[in-house]
């Protein structure tokens, strides 16, 4: 019996459910690195819905797949298919739910996954939902900060695009179930909403006491495609970059969903702070964990 059919927002997931996926992820783990493959989900097929852009999530999703000897197969670009022609998200559900075993679903519009997973047959897999949402983000952040930070008394910043960040949105959530202390670094326009600031212990402030006193420096992407126009991104564009010299002397690890724009300078990357790409791998153990766990 699997714990939960549909993974449509953290809040569904108990804090006892976040740590049976990460302990599921480990056991993946060798798996994933040696990039073998096992036959736990032969003969089931996952099909990739993603409305928006994706690289490591529609990836990841794919490759886990696959490590578990399942098959894939991917809606490509909205341009490519009925969608172009006006068909409903609501009709490419009911469709695509007779040629897979889940779905995961990537949609511009915040609410998309859960209006999905109450007409869908099969489960449904919340890849990103407009602002909303990145569960399975969060679930392969909180496993990259336990396997290179800690996850108890854990003190993490926040810094970035803090309103329009769904991924933000979810780890939030998330890490007010580990008690974590939250500093915030934002623009003023772009302060994380109200509501998710009383959800957990957050504190704002700034980037330099942020690096002195965290453990984890969570750096997010400005969601330019998030703002109702233009000249209020430029307000904000390029405000704030995180340089190998400010991390002279932190032993505060470095992560970023990805993709990043010019948030964390280049020179950042060869240093050991930087876990991002590591946090991308990550993904697939992950991933694999959480569709063993619907599909198994
Ligand atoms: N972190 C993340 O969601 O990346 P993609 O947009 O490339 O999937």
């Amino acid at each position: 019996m699997s714990r939960f059919r549909h993974l449509i927002s953290i809040d569904d997931l108990s804090k006892d459910d976040i740590e049976y996926i990460l302990k599921k992820a480990d056991e993946f783990l060798e798996i994933a690195i040696k990039k073998k493959k096992l036959n736990l989900l032969e003969g089931k097929v996952l099909a990739n819905l993603f409305y928006e852009p994706s690289t490591r999530t529609r990836m990841s999703f794919e490759v886990a797949m696959k490590r578990l000897g399942g098959d894939v197969i991917n809606m490509g670009s909205v341009e490519a298919t009925s969608i172009a022609k006006g068909e409903s998200l609501a009709d490419t559900i009911r469709v695509v739910e007779n040629y897979a075993d889940c779905i995961v679903l990537r949609h511009y519009r915040e609410g998309a996954a859960r209006f999905a997973a109450e007409i869908s047959e099969v489960p449904i897999i919340n890849a990103g939902d407009g602002a909303g949402q990145h569960p399975t983000q969060t679930l392969l952040d909180l496993y990259t900060i336990k396997r290179e930070s800690k996850l108890e008394r854990l003190k993490i910043a926040l810094i970035g695009d803090l309103k329009y960040s769904r991924t933000i949105h979810s780890l939030v959530k998330a890490l007010s179930l580990f008690n974590a202390e939250i500093y915030l670094v934002s623009p003023p326009s772009l302060r994380l909403p109200e509501d998710l600031m009383e959800s957990a212990k957050c504190v704002e402030t700034d980037l330099k006491q942020a690096i002195e006193e965290a453990d984890v420096l969570y750096v997010t992407r400005i969601q330019k495609e998030r703002f109702p126009d233009e000249e209020e991104y430029r307000k904000v564009a390029g405000s704030y970059k995180i340089t190998a010299e400010m991390l002279r002397n932190s032993k505060a690890i470095v992560m970023h969903p990805l993709p990043r724009v010019d948030e964390i300078s280049y020179d950042v990357d060869n240093l050991k702070n930087a876990i991002y790409f590591k946090q991308a791998f990550y993904g697939v153990p992950v991933r694999m964990a959480i569709l063993s766990e619907v599909m198994g």
